[in-house]
């Protein structure tokens, strides 16, 4: 197995001196080294040596080693150093480079003996691999997650009621694709379990599951910090589900997709890096009706922390976003826009394409709520000229625990980290640390690798199908099921908006939402019955509550036929 598709900005190279001297490729990084020698001379107040660049550049290293002046906060670093006392904690109390380290001779050009204690060599564990202490080269990752049985789109289809020839759907099989899902084949309260809380989370076809496990069974390590077989798989397949998210989503670069545990965390980062960084006392957040709380309340506790203001554009009578009066509220108070791709309680897709031209127009950043977009519509970031854009993997047919945030480079580059701790720095010392280029910056501490596999198999499987053929298939089945409803008395529907995507709200005359959801459980039903984590939203329809129908490709019509016969029949009491 080859490593050389292994893409990492944590650039300490290996220790390996004759390339090191050799390498075109300045596998030591010389512009951080140059850096880290820099802010040590300032820091200590030394003069920085001019850099000779990569071979030349450790000869002026004199400011910390025994050969300079001692440096002023660090008294009891030895001269001359007794290379026996490495890393003596007493030495180093700062925590500051060890002059005799590794890196540091390498980067005087010294010969380097990586394992003094006479270890082996362990470049290559044996099976030819060499893991991932590697120059850091661009090479993107190459997909390692192994792929699984997919749905055909090209297999002939076999009776879905929508299909014509020529759609987007012909040749899916929704009776196929069930099938892949174990968790739909089971019954509930006696009958046939039926899956209409998709808008809450989705269930895992058998390849997610398979990932996740074959992850545990046989790949299993941390990523990144060893060097050693599993340690080389595990970051393959870390890196590479990286690579397939940004794919996913048309990103330009995998460095622009920060692995989280969902959109909440990714809302939460934003909102507490680029927010604090750049939103002060009397600015606006322009937020608009029909946000989830993960897309409300992070922004109101950074107003409450900067004093900043929130303004939240209107929707109508349909739950459709008033754009005129979404535009008039920009101004060049606006520091963020952060909107939703698609609502959650009421189905409405936004015309982020018009949002962002407006808000791009003064200049404003957008950030989109993904997480009922990606698992129904396909996404481009880029052509949405999306600036942060976040999404949850457990909607989309994969595990819990992970999601993504995408940023624009320049914006995540520019911002603070979110949280502090391992993986995501270049240097600590107890007086400075030097952060991680992006995405490592904001991936601090040992991430969620088996919800990566898991990620992967499920943008794996969507793909599989098509994003144009779900899209199709679940507005065709939302139009089905929104004109049975509608013949339903005493129903009343909560988001009727022109563009729509896979939920049905309603709430039902003289009936507490809580009542339907579980008389509808006791028919097998699973449905949302509450607030959605969108109390404005709802509360913009007069209800505190609401019944949420959500679909997804592998419901059927079969399936929405027996929730209206239930409605029809649901006791008044
Ligand atoms: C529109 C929307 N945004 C954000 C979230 C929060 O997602 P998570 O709980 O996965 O972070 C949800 C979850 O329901 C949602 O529907």
């Amino acid at each position: 197995m080859s490593s050389s598709a292994i893409t990492t900005t944590m650039s300490i190279p290996r220790p390996d001196a004759a390339t090191a001297a050799t390498s075109a490729a300045d596998p030591f990084d010389t512009a951080l080294i140059s850096r880290l020698i820099k802010e040590y001379h300032s820091e200590t107040g030394g003069s920085a040596p001019a850099s000779s660049g990569p071979s030349g550049s450790l000869g002026d290293f004199s400011g910390i080693t025994p050969g300079g002046s001692p440096p002023p906060v660090h008294p009891s670093i030895p001269a001359p150093l007794d290379t026996s006392k490495k890393e003596s904690p007493a030495h180093y109390a700062f925590g500051e480079p060890n002059p005799d380290s590794w890196r540091l001779k390498g980067l005087r050009g010294e010969q380097l003996d990586p394992y003094p204690g006479g270890a082996q060599d362990s470049h290559s564990a044996g099976d030819g691999a060499s893991y991932y202490f590697l120059p850091d080269s661009r090479e993107p990752a190459r997909a390692t997650v192994p792929t699984y049985s997919v749905p055909d789109a090209g297999l002939p289809h076999f009776g879905s009621p929508f299909a014509k020839a020529g759609s987007p759907l012909a040749g899916f099989d929704v009776e196929k694709v069930r099938r892949d899902f174990p968790a739909l084949h089971q019954k509930v309260n006696g009958r046939d379990l039926i899956w209409f809380d998709n808008a809450a989370t989705t269930h895992k076809p058998q390849s997610v599951i398979d990932a996740i496990s074959l992850f545990y069974e046989r790949d299993y390590s941390n990523v990144n910090r060893a060097a050693h077989a599993l340690a080389k798989r595990a970051t393959d397949i870390y890196e590479s589900g990286r690579e397939k998210v940004r794919e996913f989503i048309g990103a330009g670069d995998a460095d622009e997709i920060i692995f989280l545990r969902g959109t909440t965390e990714a809302i939460n980062l934003v909102a507490q890096t680029f927010g604090r960084q750049r939103i002060r006392a009397g600015d606006e957040i322009l937020l608009t009706t029909m946000e989830h709380h993960a897309n409300i309340v992070p922004w109101k506790m950074l107003s409450e922390q900067t004093g900043a203001n929130i303004r939240v554009a209107p929707i109508n009578d349909r739950g459709e976003l008033l754009l005129d009066q979404f535009a008039s509220l920009l101004s060049e108070r606006t520091k963020i826009v952060a909107i939703t791709h698609v609502s959650n309680a009421l189905g409405t897709v936004n015309p982020l394409q018009e949002v962002i031209a407006l808000a791009h127009a003064y200049g404003i950043p957008v950030l989109v709520d993904g997480a009922q977009s990606t698992p129904h519509l396909p996404v481009n970031v880029q052509a949405l000229d999306a600036d942060f854009f976040a999404f949850s993997g457990h909607k989309i047919f994969g595990p819990t625990g992970i999601g993504i945030l995408y940023g624009k480079r320049e914006y995540l580059e520019s911002i603070p980290p979110y949280q502090g701790g391992g993986s995501m720095i270049e240097d600590v010392t107890f007086s400075k640390i030097i952060y991680a280029g992006i995405p490592q910056k904001f991936e601090a501490g040992t991430q969620d690798i088996a919800g990566v596999a898991g990620l992967a198999a499920a943008i794996d499987y969507v793909q599989g199908i098509g994003l144009s053929s779900i899209a199709a298939y679940e507005h065709e089945l939302l139009e089905y099921a929104t004109a049975e409803i509608q013949g339903i008395p005493g129903i009343r529907q909560i988001g009727t908006a022109a563009s729509k995507a896979g939920v049905l709200s309603f709430v039902v005359n003289g009936v507490d939402s809580e009542k339907v959801g579980t008389y509808l459980d006791e028919h097998g039903i699973a449905v949302r019955a509450g607030h959605h984590c969108a109390q404005p939203s709802l509360r913009r329809f007069g209800v505190e509550t609401a019944v949420r129908p959500s679909f997804a490709f592998y419901n059927t019509r079969q399936e929405v036929d027996v929730l209206i016969r239930a409605l029809h029949q649901l006791p008044k009491r």
